[in-house]
């Protein structure tokens, strides 16, 4: 195996300079979007501070909670590195917070990078040659990285070796260095790119679901208190119900009703101050923004109803047909507003409910 000479511009082990920051900003065509899971700007300083750093604090995922615990008790009993484990799942669920608990669990140094950061083979070579035993690499957006990358990590992952070609030629030879055992935390929002050889090394594997609501009330209340805001239940609920399942969202919302109930109130968020915040910033009440509703609407009124192709109804609607995909349905196919059949998109009787009109007679 070829990898190529490594720059002196590596980064590896030093967290302060990973490129992870700029890699995980939302992509620009939807980044301006409220609602979106994705990481804005403005989530970075709080997200920090908000950050569950053990598994008790982390809320919800009980199922995920509860295995990992006996996974990491049963590889620290043994003496052995856990096995690798990787977190899938939309946007801002809480994939990237999961690898820094899973090191925090271990008692181990975290080494931060993502896929579209490693671009050359030497690159990764040098991660993995500065790891210490037992460090957990985490590899953020892990389906982005290039072939040439993730044929380094296969044995790296499964023999804790790096193969190096030498010299070019018939005088080529390859030698096999040993490198620390550590545990690969991966984490991707596409699960669907990842190759089957990649896949297939990981132990361990994970897929995060959208939060219940129960779920999510915890989570504003925890982060409520940490950001010293007084927020009752009730309230907590209502930002939770309008949170799309997510808990990057449910802790946007909660700074804009902070925010709101400083200015238009007394500071202490309660229930009719946290409904006029989010009508204020127009989130309805199932978490909908205006370009959901306009979908739903060219469904439900222009189309009356009827199977509409991806193409159509993205041109109807303005967006280009892979946002509309990418960013705009998933969250509508899960609250069951929306359904896909082989014939195109439809309104199903819940957005017509939703929407308050009346759904053609068939
Ligand atoms: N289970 C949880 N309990 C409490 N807070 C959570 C939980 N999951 C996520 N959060 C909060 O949501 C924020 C976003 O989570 P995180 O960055 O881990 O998401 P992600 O899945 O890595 O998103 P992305 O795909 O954009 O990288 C975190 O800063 C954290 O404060
Ligand atoms: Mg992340």
């Amino acid at each position: 195996m070829m990898w190529e000479d490594t720059s002196q511009d590596l980064w590896a082990g030093d967290a302060s300079r990973s490129p992870l920051g700029a890699a995980s900003a939302p992509a620009g065509q939807h980044g301006d979007r409220f609602v979106t899971g994705n990481l804005t700007g403005e989530d970075l300083d709080v997200e920090r501070s908000l950050r569950p750093q053990k598994l008790d604090d982390y809320c919800g995922q009980e199922h995920i909670k509860q295995s990992l615990r006996i996974l990491i008790e049963a590889a620290q009993s043994r003496g052995e590195t856990l096995d690798h484990v990787i977190f899938s799942g939309p946007p801002g669920l809480g994939k990237t917070t999961l690898a820094t608990v899973v090191a925090n669990e271990l008692g181990a140094q975290i080494k931060t990078t993502s896929g579209p950061a490693i671009e050359r083979t030497g690159d990764l070579a040098a991660i993995l040659t500065n790891l210490q035993p037992g460090d957990v690499l985490f590899i953020d957006e892990i389906h982005r990285l290039n072939r040439s990358v993730e044929e380094i990590l296969y044995p790296a992952m499964e023999d804790f070796a790096l193969d190096i070609v030498i010299g070019k030629g018939p005088a080529a030879r390859s030698i096999r260095l040993e490198i620390p055992r550590f545990t690969l935390v991966g984490a991707t929002t596409r699960s669907g790119m990842l190759t089957g050889p990649l896949r297939d090394r990981f132990g361990i594997s994970f897929r995060l679901d959208y939060y219940g609501i129960d779920d999510l009330a915890q989570i504003v209340l925890r982060s409520a208190a940490i950001l010293g805001v007084a927020v009752d239940h009730d309230s907590a609920l209502e930002i939770a119900s309008r949170s799309r399942g997510t808990p990057r969202l449910a802790n946007r919302l909660l700074k804009r009703v902070r925010d709101y109930a400083q200015v238009r109130g007394s500071g202490q968020v309660v229930l009719p101050i946290a409904r006029e915040a989010l009508e204020f910033f127009e989130i309805d009440e199932l978490g909908l923004d205006w370009m959901d509703i306009r979908i739903l609407e060219t469904l439900a009124k222009t189309f009356r109803g009827r199977a509409v192709g991806l193409t159509t109804l993205a041109s109807a609607v303005g967006e280009d047909p892979s946002t509309l995909e990418d960013v705009y349905e998933p969250y509508l196919l899960q609250r069951g507003l929306m359904v896909r059949t082989p014939q195109g998109r439809m309104a199903t009787l819940a957005a017509f409910d939703h929407l308050g009109v009346e759904p053609p007679v068939r």
